[in-house]
């Protein structure tokens, strides 16, 4: 039905421009296409759920496709610009994109399955802002549709206190031969088993390299705060749940967790 409609806009359209002079009409077939794909239902609840990349991306090509400008307009080189986070040893290539960093560069690859969805959960265009403005409404994102908590998983500061370390990790790091795995390959070990994660490869660059895990808990940190992370069970856990994490979850956010679908892939 879709298709057909497509096509018969497209012989309208040619044989509009065939005519000569009727530009206005393939004008105006063309806005209207472009704002059935603007509103196109993947883009809301509840079908942006089962969305796959390849269904954003057939209209979307250019997320993936799209370069940095190689110098900024006051004249900066982009390859010899470097923020401090770009300074980690896991940091590699030319500057690249937001979306190709989370998407498709070798240490997005390695680590991570993040999938369009993970940051876009869609929005109900009728409810942009609640009016009057309401402080205990928090569960709006003004029409945007990331939510910016998804950001703060692997972006927040790390809360060194809470693991009983002296200091921040760049000072402390030395005294625990810079290796995070000398506590946690015993303590919180039952973690990343979320569908954009890539539990093993993770733990298994992990070992070589500190700054891998450093880089999702702190190492990249765009927040002020921690992220609240659900405390999964582990083998070898005491039966006393500390003050602090009394009101934490126990298990990841329903839509990370891996179904079985996905688990036997
Ligand atoms: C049928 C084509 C089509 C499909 C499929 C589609 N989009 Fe879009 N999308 C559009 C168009 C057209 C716009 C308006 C874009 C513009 O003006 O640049 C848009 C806008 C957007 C915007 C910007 C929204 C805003 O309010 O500024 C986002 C984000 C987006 N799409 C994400 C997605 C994601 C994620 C998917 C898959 C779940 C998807 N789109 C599927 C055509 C599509
Ligand atoms: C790491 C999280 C993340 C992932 C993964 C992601 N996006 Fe986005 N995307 C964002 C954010 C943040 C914005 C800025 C939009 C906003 O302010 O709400 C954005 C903006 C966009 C826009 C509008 C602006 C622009 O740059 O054109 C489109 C379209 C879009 N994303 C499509 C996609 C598609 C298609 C995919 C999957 C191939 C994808 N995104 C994956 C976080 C993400
Ligand atoms: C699952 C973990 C994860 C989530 C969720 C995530 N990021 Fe990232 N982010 C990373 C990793 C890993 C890198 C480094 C990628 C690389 O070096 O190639 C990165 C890199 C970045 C960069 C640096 C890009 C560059 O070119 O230097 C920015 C900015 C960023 N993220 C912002 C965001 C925002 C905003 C969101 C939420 C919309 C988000 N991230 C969600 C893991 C994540
Ligand atoms: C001296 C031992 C030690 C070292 C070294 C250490 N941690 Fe921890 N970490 C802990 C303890 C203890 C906890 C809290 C355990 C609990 O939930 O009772 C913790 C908790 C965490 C949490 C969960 C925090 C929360 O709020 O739920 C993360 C994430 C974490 N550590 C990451 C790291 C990373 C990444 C490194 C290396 C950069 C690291 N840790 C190094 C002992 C350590
Ligand atoms: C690509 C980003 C990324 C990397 C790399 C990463 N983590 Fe995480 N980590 C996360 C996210 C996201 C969560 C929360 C997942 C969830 O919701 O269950 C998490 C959760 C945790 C937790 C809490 C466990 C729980 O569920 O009780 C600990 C501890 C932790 N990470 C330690 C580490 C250590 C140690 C390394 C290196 C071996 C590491 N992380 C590498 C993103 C990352």
């Amino acid at each position: 039905m879709k298709f057909q409609t497509s096509l018969f806009h497209y012989i309208v359209f040619l044989s509009a421009a065939l005519a000569g002079g009727s530009w206005v009409l393939a004008g105006e077939i063309k806005a209207e296409q472009y704002e059935h794909a603007r509103w196109h239902p993947m883009h809301f609840e509840p079908a942006i759920d089962q969305a796959t990349d390849e269904q954003c991306l057939s209209c979307h090509r250019e997320i993936l496709d799209r370069k940095v400008l190689d110098q900024s307009p006051a004249g900066v080189k982009a390859s010899e610009a470097l923020a401090w986070y770009q300074t980690l040893n896991t940091y590699e290539g030319p500057q690249e994109t937001f979306h190709r960093r989370h998407l498709v560069t070798p240490l997005a690859k390695n680590l991570m399955d993040m999938k369009c969805t993970t940051c876009h959960q869609g929005n109900n265009p009728r409810e942009e802002a609640p009016i009057p403005p309401d402080v205990a409404m928090t569960d709006f994102t003004l029409r945007k549709m990331v939510d910016p908590e998804t950001c703060l998983m692997c972006h927040g500061r790390n809360p060194y206190e809470r693991m009983g370390l002296p200091g921040p990790w760049a000072e402390s790091r030395e005294t625990f031969q810079n290796n995070c795995l000398l506590c946690h390959a015993g303590i919180r070990t039952n973690r990343h088993r979320v569908n954009y994660l890539k539990a093993e490869a993770i733990e298994e660059l992990g070992t070589k390299d500190a700054d891998i895990c450093y880089g999702c808990h702190g190492g990249r940190q765009w927040y002020r705060i921690a992220y609240p992370y659900p405390r999964h069970a582990w083998q070898g856990m005491g039966e006393e749940v500390p003050e602090w994490a009394k009101d934490r979850p126990t298990e990841s956010q329903p839509r990370f967790r891996i179904t079985q679908e996905q688990a036997s892939k």
